[in-house]
């Protein structure tokens, strides 16, 4: 019998523009109990360091088009609707790699007026 270890957490730095990449499977929606039927939207958790481990960002990334964003309390913990949209990938199709990949832009902005919201 042979296992599978399957990574679920990656790291990375940014290059010098600022860009990452990560290539992982694209995760689903799950039960999470915390109301009748209640199912969090497909997301990705980030954990980002500025400068210092002291400028630090904890938020989630999201898919377009998942209709289970509009039901999600932690998704709509942040009240203002643009904040919300930062926090929204868009599909590059530019960047999918043709039979094996598909692939999702997702700025995330530290700091200042457009900073991507803080979610847990
Ligand atoms: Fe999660």
């Amino acid at each position: 019998m042979s296992s599978t270890s399957i990574r679920r957490r990656g790291r990375t730095a940014t290059d010098a523009q600022g860009r990452y990449k990560f290539i992982t499977v694209k995760p689903g929606a799950y039960p999470w109990g915390n109301h009748s039927n209640a199912w969090r939207p497909a997301h990705i958790h980030f954990s980002l360091f500025g400068h210092s481990f002291l400028s630090r960002l904890v938020t989630q990334m999201y898919f377009p088009g998942d209709p289970l964003m509009a039901y999600d309390p932690i998704f709509n913990s942040v009240g203002d609707e643009k904040a919300r949209a930062r926090m929204i990938s868009r599909f590059d199709l530019a960047a999918t790699v043709p039979d094996w990949a598909l692939a999702y832009e997702f700025d995330i902005v530290l700091r200042g007026r457009n900073q991507t919201p803080a979610q847990p």
